[in-house]
């Protein structure tokens, strides 16, 4: 029986930045109302033009990541790619890693967990190295949201949280079982599914309803219960952080670093009240990125591992909701 720890971590954002006053421009908005009720001030947004695409920058976060580890890319043995915005509808963009970082034919997943999509990333990679099936596996997030959303004020609600970017991270096999991920925990309660969903493309809303002359199809565009799902989040965060320390016997107070998925900076702060926690125990930076999804965690770990935020020995608690609902958490002895 193996532990997994992370041995190396990169991020990439687009170079764009989009403030609150430039959505101001094309939509009914305003900064005030965008930084009071979710602490975003700006977020990264492909150009067009750009080669960049969540696969595209999925591996330029994942060369970083594999450089830092030490290790070369033919030691790498498997990719978990999480993403809600798949260069295509299929195949995954796990595959594209693989041809992308000219990697030996190894395999390649993805997960459609959306805001939970790394933590859940993270689960299934660590259980392949536990089990001694891999050593060394490369997960990445990465989501280019900006192409696909609502750019008009019917969208606003939606459209101010959502960035790009792509964070990733190598997680590879450790024979002390009392450092690195000592758990998972993973949840799903599929009843909400429509309170925060994109409905096409699907198979149930295929190319016939798309090419109907005339109609205009918001389909497309995210669709967000957004008060009902903050609700949810709240309390699920808290349930399956305190589900972890549990689990570890650790208390509210050995945790040295809280990385949540970055949705909204009040979550965070919620969160941060509930289980007692200084400013410094909380890594944020939605003020810089937005909601970038299933890359939000690991941006948010590789930013805090960068600024020497992170310590060997060091409790980090990674800690995820979003649509499904889905939500998890992860508990690292760094
Ligand atoms: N600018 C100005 N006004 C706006 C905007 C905007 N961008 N968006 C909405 N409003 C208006 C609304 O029209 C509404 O006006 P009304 O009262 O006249 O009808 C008012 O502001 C309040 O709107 P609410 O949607 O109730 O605002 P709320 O306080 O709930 O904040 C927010 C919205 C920020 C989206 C919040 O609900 C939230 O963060 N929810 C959770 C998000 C989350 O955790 N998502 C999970 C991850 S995402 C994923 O998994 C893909």
């Amino acid at each position: 029986m193996y532990n997994s720890k992370i041995i190396g971590l990169g991020h990439y954002v687009p170079d764009h930045v989009v403030t609150n006053h430039d959505l101001a421009k094309f939509m009914d908005t305003n900064d005030e109302w965008i930084q009071e009720r979710t602490g975003i001030k700006e977020r990264r947004w492909i150009e067009k033009g750009s080669e960049d695409t969540s696969a595209v920058m999925g591996a330029k976060a994942s060369r970083i990541a594999i450089e830092r580890s030490g290790l070369a890319t033919e030691d790498i043995d498997f990719i978990v790619f999480a993403t809600m915005t798949p260069d295509y509808f299929f195949p995954g963009c796990g595959v594209q890693i693989q041809d992308m970082l000219n990697m030996k034919n190894i395999g390649a997943i993805d997960i459609r967990n959306q805001c939970s999509g790394f933590v859940y990333a993270l689960s299934v990679a660590d259980q392949f190295i536990k089990t001694g099936m891999y050593k060394n596996i490369l997960v990445v997030g990465a989501e280019y949201h900006s192409n696909g959303l609502d750019k008009s004020t019917r969208g606003r609600g939606v459209t101010v949280i959502f960035g790009d970017g792509a964070g990733a991270c190598v997680l590879s096999r450790e024979e002390d079982t009392s450092k690195g991920i000592l758990s998972t925990h993973l949840h799903s309660e599929g009843k909400y599914a429509e309170k925060l969903t994109v409905e096409s493309p699907s198979i149930r809303h295929w190319v016939p309803d798309i090419m109907e002359a005339g109609k205009e199809d918001t389909s497309y565009f995210p669709y967000m219960d957004g008060t009902f799902v903050f609700k949810h989040a709240v309390v699920r965060f808290s349930e399956v952080i305190k589900e972890g320390l549990e689990k570890n016997n650790l208390k509210k107070e050995d945790i040295d670093l809280l990385v949540p998925h970055q949705a909204n900076l009040r979550i965070a702060q919620f969160i941060q009240k509930k289980f007692e926690l200084k400013d410094d125990q909380v890594f944020n930076n939605i003020m810089k990125y937005g909601n970038t999804t299933a890359a939000s965690v690991v941006i948010a770990l590789t930013e805090a591992w960068e600024l020497d935020k992170i310590k060997a020995g060091d409790v980090v608690v990674l800690a995820a909701f979003g649509s499904g609902f889905t939500w998890g958490s992860a508990i690292i002895r760094w």
